[in-house]
């Protein structure tokens, strides 16, 4: 695989609205890691690659999920089999989106469940299910988004790269909570991270904490959500 560009580059946003009020917006360019595997999805796989050891690897996402398009493109770099579980049957047999299309180029394997299926997708029986028809019993599975302990792991080093720069506050969109975890575990004790939700449901806090807790034992850094 490419090498990744690492740390990645930390780019100012000027403007003189930000200058009048004596704030300075930087911008981490996380997405020039890598041509294939960008950001976070770099740091999120990897580490679940390495666990993978060979065996297919099997994930979930909705019929535009980046999550799968970057698996799929992970799987292809290293010469691993991959399996996309996706949600909606009622995309199977149709032609495929450009997203998926890329998917399917870069050698995922396509299984369609219906949308309550989908979200039983993390209860054993369901999962087991879902492995049996597809083959895939002895699969290394890893979670919609990406966000598993490994993965949170792995996403500390984002944390670790913003030391110092002059960076008070890091702020992110979350979809699952997992980039959020790592980022504020890996930051200096003087820094804080700023999660703002891109769902409704205000489960993201429990969801962070528990990932957290998986990675590496407990809460760690100083973090928040902003919900409005
Ligand atoms: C640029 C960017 N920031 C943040 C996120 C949210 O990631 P997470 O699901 O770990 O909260 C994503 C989604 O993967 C993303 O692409």
């Amino acid at each position: 695989m490419t090498a990744p560009r690492l740390p990645s580059p930390l780019r100012e946003a000027v403007d003189e609205r930000f200058a009048r009020r004596g704030v300075r917006l930087l911008l981490k360019r996380d997405d020039l890691i890598h041509p294939d595997l960008v950001g976070n999805k770099w740091r999120k796989l990897t580490p679940n690659l390495a666990l993978a050891a060979g065996r297919t690897l099997v994930t979930f996402g909705g019929a535009y999920s980046n999550h799968l398009r970057a698996t799929a493109a992970a799987g292809r770099l290293l010469g691993l089999p991959t399996l996309g579980v996706v949600r909606g049957q009622e995309l199977a047999g149709r032609p495929l989106n450009p997203s998926l299309a890329r998917c399917a180029a870069d050698g995922m394997r396509l299984h369609f469940v219906d949308r309550s299926t989908y979200r039983r997708k993390a209860e054993p029986e369901t999962l087991a299910e879902i492995l049996r028809a597809t083959g895939t019993e002895d699969a290394y599975v890893v979670p919609e988004g990406g966000s598993n302990a490994p993965a949170v792991r792995g996403c500390r080093t984002l944390g670790e790269e913003l030391r110092g720069h002059g960076v008070d506050v890091a702020a992110l969109a979350c979809g699952t909570g997992g980039t959020l975890a790592g980022l504020a575990a890996g930051l200096a004790p003087d820094q804080r991270a700023l999660g703002v939700p891109v769902l409704r449901g205000g489960f993201l806090g429990a969801e962070t904490e528990s990932l957290q807790t998986a990675a590496f034992g407990g809460r760690r850094g100083t973090w928040s959500l902003d919900d409005r």
